[in-house]
Parts: C-alpha cells; structure tokens; sequence
C-alpha cells in the first residue's frame, strides 16, 4: 500500500485540537488499556501532528504528544528540591508487626474504634515526582535523598502513562503528583530477550531495568523502554481556584485518577486491619499473576485527618506501612566450601553455590556462618539446598533438600591449619568461632586489617581499596598498618594497573589521612567489638591515648557500653608489645589527632539523673537511647524505683509505666527525649 500523504494542519486551531485528540488516545491506550481507534489511526494523526509542528515551530506546545519521543541528550542531571520531602516507609514483616502499626495508630489517636485504611501493592520500581503548573506537567524528579532528587523531566515526558496535560478543570493550580515508575514484567522479558540477541548485557530485574532507563541523559533511550508510572499519593499542593481535595487517600487516588493518571487496580479500602490482613494475603497468592513485580503492600490510614493528627517521624510517615512480602527462596546445588579468614582470624566457611536468581540478583555464594550453623543444617557438600536472600542482606542458606542427597555427598571439615598461613586453628572453651591463631603473621588478618584500617569510618583513606590493599601485601610492599605511610611513589606505580598519576593521589591521600580524630584512630585500630560507637565513647571519656593505654579494667567499665568481655579486649590489645610498637610507629609515621577535653562527671548535665527506658522507640535503638543518656552522664537503670528521675514511655510500656504512675515520677515519651537530648548537643 502506498504511504497516504499526510497535510500539516491549516489552523492553529486544529493543530490545538489535533493535540487534544492524540492526548485523549494515548490516555485511553496507556493508562485505560481501551483504545477507541486502531494503532494505524493514531500513528497516521501522529504523523500529521509531527508534520504541523516541523513546518510551524512556534505552535508547538509543552504537552504536545510529541515532546514523549525525548528531546536532545543532556550533559548532567540538575537538582531539584522538593518542596515537600519525599520520605520513606517502615516495614512490617508478619501479622503482628501489622497489628502493632495499627494499635500504635489507634492508641495516638485515643480511639478503640476501628480504623480504615487504604491498601495498595508495594510496586518495585522507582519512586517520581511530578510537578502540574494549571495543569501542565512542568517537572519530574526522582527522590534522590528524600530532600533533593534529579530532573528527569525531559525522561518522564517520555512515559505514556504520565499525563503531560491533566484532564478536567477542577486539578489545583499547583499540584505534585508522586508515584512510582516501574517495567512491567512482559515489557522488560522483551528488553532483555532484544539485549540477548544482541549480545550485550541483560537488566537483573524489572526494577533495575526501570532505574537504568530512567537514568538516561539522552531520553530517547527512555522513550525506548516499557515504562509504566503508577500514581499513589499528592505532595506539595497550592488549591488556587480549585476545590479542596477530597478527605480520604483513596479518594484523592480516583481524582488522580479522573485527572489522567493510572492508579493500581488493586487499590482496596479495609474497613479494619483484619481486612488488610486478608487483603495482604490475597495480593500474595495473586502475585505472580500481577503484571508488574511488587514487593508488599502499602496500609495507609485512609482518612487525612488522621494523617495529619498521626503525623511523620524522621523518615517515615506514622501513617503508612509497607508489610513486606517473605524473603525469595530458591533451590541450588551446594557445590563447594571454602573457608575464608577475616580480621581477626575468624574463619567463616562460604559456600560456592550453582549460580541461581534469588531476590532479584544471581548468587553464588552464602555464608555458613560458623561450625554450629554448618551443624544445624547438617549441610554436606553436593547437597540441594535452600537459598534465601532477603532484600540487601546477605544470602543465607535455609535448609537442606534431604531428599535429593547424592550417594557422593562429603562431610564439611573445618581445617585445622590456617588455609592461608597454615597457622594452627583453634575455638575456644565456648566459642562457636574457629580463629586462625597467625595474628599479623597471617596475610588474610593482614589485609583484613589494612582494609579495616583505611576505611572510611576509621582513617578514611580516599582511593585505598580492597583490591589494591590485596596488591600492596601480596608485593611485600606493606605488612602493617605503619608501612602505608613509608610507601614510595616509585614502588606503588610499578603496580600492576597503577600509573603514577593514580600512585600520586594515593599517596596523597595517605599523606591526608594523617590528620584524624582520637575515635577515628581508635575504630581503625581494630581491637575486637570496639565499634565506632564505643570508640567515640573512649574518646570522649578518656581524652587522649596515654590515658586509655594506661586504664585499668575498673576505669574502661566506667565507659558507657564497656562491659567486662570488652574491657578484656581493649587490656589485651594494649597489653600487647606488638601493638604498642605498632601505634608508636604510627605517630612516628605523623599520624596524629587533637586531644579531647574530658568533662568531669559533675559537669555533665545529666550528672545525678537516673533514667529508665520502656516500651518500644521508634526512631532510635534502645541501645543508642542508652548510649546517649550515658554520654550526659545519665545513669540508665532496668527497673523504676523511688531513685528514678525519669521514665521514657514509648508505645506498648507496660508495668514500668504504672509504677512510674504511682510513684510520681516524671514520664516523657520519645519525641520529648529526642528533644532533651538534642538540647545538649
Ligand atoms: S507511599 C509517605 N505507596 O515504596 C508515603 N509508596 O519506602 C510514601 N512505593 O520509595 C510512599 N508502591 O516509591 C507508597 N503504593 C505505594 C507504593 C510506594 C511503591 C515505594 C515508594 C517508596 C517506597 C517506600
């Protein structure tokens, strides 16, 4: 058939009307899935669209169909803040995390009735901002932080689902509009089958998929792939003329909705939890047939009174809460175990798995943890087993698939030399650990150690990375944390895929790093459970080095969060010569830090004040709680007596509470402590 000719628009008028005509059908295309007339209809006013606006450039508009094709390739996404902070949500992994959520929900509202809520799938892919001015989509954003994310306008135009005009006349003269841009599950095979055919690199999963065509500076690319945008709440809104939005969150969806926007067909209100308990399980048996990956359900407190009644903590709204569905699993042969020695000579057996797609990713190593772990599994090298992996976390091996045991399958056996320096294993009375007794002799400690050393919580080596710490111990170039900063520019340059440009700044970086703090230097150097928390506790208690070199055990248990098993590490680690010399180098080396001003105990604030802590916090561990109150000079005490000052009551505080009541003694809740203790900073 011969290419019909296609006529430009005469008017601007029916060049206007012609926008409006295509804006209809691609809405009744992408986001009803009911298109009213046949693809070759559109295709063909497309054409003339594209025709009109190439002969008369100055008609064109912003929201004009054609600007979806993507325009010319940026060279760097801007910023762009938003207004209103695009915030998180909590999770809930069973029932009873749910039913906590919707208690807490109840009891801050003092209210037994039941409360409503809005459920909604949880969409695996990436959350978006949209920006109407009257109507006009204006600007796209990404989260990025939660407070500044990246102008992905030219990309989200790109997306049919995203309505580049809002329909009807009653939208707010600004209205941001958030949601969630994700690949349906088809259109991402497609992607990746076209990839495969190609020979070039397939997307892990719909959501990587989504996150990479969105990251696009040329958004023809973006216009290329199958994205979907799926509206799920308002952000920033100025009403202007407009009517007020409706009440509850469900109902601003089916505005949305009317507005021009696709929303989840499984959207649902429950009457109660109870229903969103039975929701959740009928979304989790229905989910492989969903067109699009989902990795929960989103409950939110229907009614925006509530909301705003129930208000936000710092990085999530009380109102909402994601309720994950479980951990993937899958099957895979179990086909090796090696045993890998780590900083301080704990060594863990990995497991060397057939490669297998869990959670979203390819793994092919799990940890087994230690000897009890391989015991309770009863694991034997050629077994089928169980893999779970679990959002980031590390992929764990769940069981054994007895049944499938191959007559060839061998036992696990724990080496009794160090398979790196053939030093003797040993565990002690108690310990389900197996250590590598080679201590710095040991080149895997070594390194673990140098790694530790340079990280960027301790001495913050820019550039130093496990690779290369690898290299400078493997070359004899570096055996103790002291050797870093004698390394020459020639040696370093001579390294494999090192040029001297690279070997300059590493060198400079070292030269940098010397400058540090008393609890980087201590963190960095790596003494058994002393974390950064309690570094910064030594620090601050003891002032300087001599100080806490010469404590005895009495005073390092007068440290916050130092109990005796530490103490003992901490009198170990500086008992011992070599790592006495060791730091001595360092400070030869030039490293060196400000010494800090320790405050006597009557001078702290809190000197005197007995604290106790009950019920659940939600925006800080118990432990962190502890820590800071102890830093404050606080003392912390289990149990609420005559002696307690304070009582910190979060949601579900039970018997603590009432004896707090009947004693007089004065009760906060966790925002006051929060405020208490930022007074202090
Ligand atoms: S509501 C203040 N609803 O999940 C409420 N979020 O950690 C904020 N998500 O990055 C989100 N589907 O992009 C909401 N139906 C839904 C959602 C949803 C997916 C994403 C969202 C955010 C993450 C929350």
């Amino acid at each position: 058939m011969s290419q019909q000719n296609i006529e430009p628009c005469a008017s601007r008028e029916e060049y206007l009307a012609l926008v409006a005509t295509l804006q209809r059908y691609s809405h009744e295309y992408y986001v009803q899935d009911a298109p009213s007339v046949p693809d070759a209809e559109y295709d063909r006013l497309f054409r003339q669209l594209q025709a009109t606006e190439q002969s008369q450039t100055e008609w064109v508009v912003a929201d004009s169909p054609s600007q979806r094709v993507g325009g010319k390739p940026l060279a760097a996404f801007s910023q762009v803040d938003h207004r209103v902070p695009m915030l998180s949500l909590d999770n809930a992994f069973n029932d009873e995390d749910l039913e906590d959520f919707n208690r807490r929900n109840q009891e801050r509202l003092a209210t037994n009735s039941d409360l409503e809520y809005g459920c909604e799938p949880k969409l695996d892919g990436i959350a978006v901002s949209l920006m109407y001015h009257n109507g006009v989509l204006q600007q796209g954003a990404t989260r990025g932080d939660g407070s500044t994310g990246e102008d992905i306008t030219q990309n989200v135009k790109t997306i049919g689902s995203i309505p580049l005009r809002l329909q009807g006349d009653d939208f707010p003269e600004i209205l941001e509009v958030r949601g969630e841009i994700y690949m349906p599950k088809e259109g991402f095979a497609h992607l990746n089958q076209k990839a495969r055919d190609k020979g070039e690199k397939e997307f892990a999963n719909p959501r990587n998929a989504a996150a990479g065509s969105l990251r696009q500076l040329d958004s023809k690319i973006t216009a290329s792939r199958p994205l979907e945008m799926c509206a799920y709440s308002v952000g920033f809104v100025e009403l202007g003329s407009a009517p007020e939005l409706p009440e509850k969150h469900t109902d601003i969806l089916y505005k949305l909705r009317d507005w021009g926007f696709l929303i989840n067909a499984q959207m649902k209100v429950a009457a109660n939890i109870k229903e969103c308990i039975s929701y959740y399980q009928h979304i989790a048996e229905v989910r492989d047939e969903l067109a699009y990956d989902i990795d929960g359900i989103v409950f939110k407190v229907n009614s925006s009174e509530q909301q705003q009644r129930l208000g936000f903590v710092s990085r999530a709204p009380r109102w909402a809460i994601a309720y994950k569905f479980p951990a993937q699993e899958e099957v895979t042969i179990l086909q090796d175990v090696e045993f890998q020695v780590g900083r301080t000579g704990a060594i863990t057996p990995v497991a060397r798995l057939e490669p297998v797609f869990v959670g979203g990713v390819t793994v092919s190593n799990a940890t087994l943890h230690n000897r009890d772990e391989v015991a309770r599994l009863g694991v034997k090298v050629g077994d089928t087993v169980i893999v779970r992996r679990a959002g980031d976390v590390i992929p764990q091996i769940v069981s054994v698939v007895e049944d499938r045991r191959p007559d060839n399958a061998t036992d696990i056996t724990f080496p009794e030399q160090c398979p790196v320096c053939d030093s003797p294993v040993v565990s002690k009375e108690g310990e389900v650990v197996a250590r590598c007794t080679g201590g710095l002799i040991c080149a895997a400690q070594r390194k673990e150690a140098l790694k530790h050393f340079v990280s960027r919580k301790a001495m913050d080596v820019d550039g130093l990375g496990d690779k290369l710490i690898d290299q400078l111990v493997e070359n004899g170039l570096v055996e103790s944390m002291a050797d870093l900063f004698h390394l020459e520019l020639n040696a370093v340059s001579a390294l494999e895929r090192m040029a001297e440009k690279s070997a300059q700044n590493l060198l400079q970086a070292l030269e940098q790093a010397k400058q540090t703090s008393l609890p980087r230097f201590l963190f960095a150097l790596g003494i058994r459970e002393v974390g950064e928390a309690t570094a910064r506790n030594l620090a601050q208690h003891f002032g300087n080095l001599d100080a806490l070199m010469s404590a005895n055990a009495d005073k390092l248990l007068e440290v916050s969060d130092v109990g005796p098993i530490m103490a003992e590490f901490i009198l170990g680690f500086f008992a011992d010569s070599r790592n006495r010399q060791e730091i001595e180098r360092l400070q030869a080396a030039g490293v060196q830090w400000p010494d800090i001003e320790v405050k006597a105990a009557d001078e702290l604030p809190m000197n005197d004040l007995t604290y106790v802590l009950t019920g659940t916090l939600e925006q800080m561990s118990r432990n962190e709680a502890k820590a800071a109150l102890q830093e404050l000079g606080a003392k912390v005490a289990g149990s609420v007596s005559a002696k307690t000052s304070v009582l910190v009551a979060g949601p579900g505080a039970g018997s603590k509470l009432k004896k707090a009541q009947d004693l007089g003694v004065e009760i906060i809740d966790e925002d006051a402590l929060i405020a208490l203790l930022q007074q202090h900073r």
